[in-house]
């Protein structure tokens, strides 16, 4: 007979509020010390429904930490000249200390152009090539926020990550690659065996089965079934997908992993929503007031 333990539910709600306190009381300190208040500007060309929900939820947590909130809802019309003049207006404010365009744009704007335009000093999003290459070479300024809170959750839920063998599926620019390069530092929180899964790999349960950690962020419902892990592994599931509409009228939400059947045979796992979602904002957050520390010379 055996006994199973059941998985531990990673809850990157709690962990989130943990961190918001945390830098609630670093905001009031910067203010009453010094008379710095962090300012960020979010910019949303369009009314892409999910685009509009992310954009909302960074600007109400920026509001409830003291941060200075600056939106700009630009209509689906503009063109690339409005949106990169608007991006040079910001980044000479100095009342902001972030910027945030929000992505995907639309198809007829050149989102490259736009991101390289933004301040390293102000890319909050870490999305800047000065700012990958810094974290590339382990000397970050902003880590991208969706790696950067994975980083969080397995620290602050006690999870082992030094040798460990970790399996990320997906290899896009704002996790997958991004999230590699993270484990791979010899940093604490870190210091792993990286293997990248992608479209193009030719048996991912391979590598999943020989995963002490698996990072899902392949955009696809079940994309790691139970039959692809091994008992005790810990499985971060970055998927957001939206698989119908409530009675309530809310978008029904499932991650990239099937949820139960891996939970069984899981040791820590992160549940969708409510696992690696409010961490990528809280994450923002943080680069945000890291970014108003370093532009008075604090950091
Ligand atoms: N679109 C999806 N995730 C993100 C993010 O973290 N930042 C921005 N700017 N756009 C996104």
């Amino acid at each position: 007979m055996s006994i199973t333990t059941p998985a531990m539910i990673i809850n990157g709600t709690e962990i989130s509020a943990q961190i918001r306190e945390e830098l609630k009381k670093e905001v009031a300190e910067l203010k009453a010390k010094y008379g710095i208040v962090p300012g960020l500007a979010t910019v949303l060309v369009g009314a892409n429904p999910a685009s509009v929900s992310y954009v909302t939820g960074k600007e109400k947590a920026a509001i409830a930490l003291g941060i200075y909130s600056d939106r700009r809802d630009l209509p689906e019309t503009t063109t690339q000249k409005e949106l990169m003049d608007l991006v040079l207006t910001l980044n000479n404010d100095p009342q902001i200390n972030g910027i945030l365009v929000q992505i995907p744009l639309p198809k007829h704007l050149d989102e490259t152009e736009v991101l390289l335009a933004i301040n390293p000093k102000k890319d909050v999003d870490g999305f800047h090539p000065m700012n990958l290459g810094k974290m590339m070479v382990g000397e970050p300024d902003f880590l991208p926020c969706t790696p950067a809170g994975i980083q969080q959750l397995l620290i602050r839920s006690g999870i082992e990550t030094d040798g460990a063998h970790v399996v990320v599926i997906g290899r896009s620019n704002i996790v997958g690659k991004p999230n590699a390069n993270i484990m791979l530092q010899k940093k604490h929180g870190a210091n792993s065996t990286v293997t990248i899964c992608h479209t193009g790999t030719r048996d991912i349960s391979h590598f999943t089965r020989d995963a002490d950690i698996i990072i899902v962020a392949a955009g696809r419902p079940k994309a790691l079934t139970a039959d692809m892990v091994k008992p005790g592994v810990v499985v971060i599931d970055v998927g957001v997908n939206r698989v119908g509409m409530s009675s309530s009228g809310k978008a029904i939400l499932v991650g990239d992993v099937d949820y139960e059947p891996v939970k069984e045979k899981a040791r820590a796992i992160t549940p969708v929503p409510g696992g690696v979602g409010p961490m990528t904002i809280t994450m923002l957050m943080v680069n945000t007031v890291k970014a108003a520390k370093m532009a008075a010379g604090l950091a």
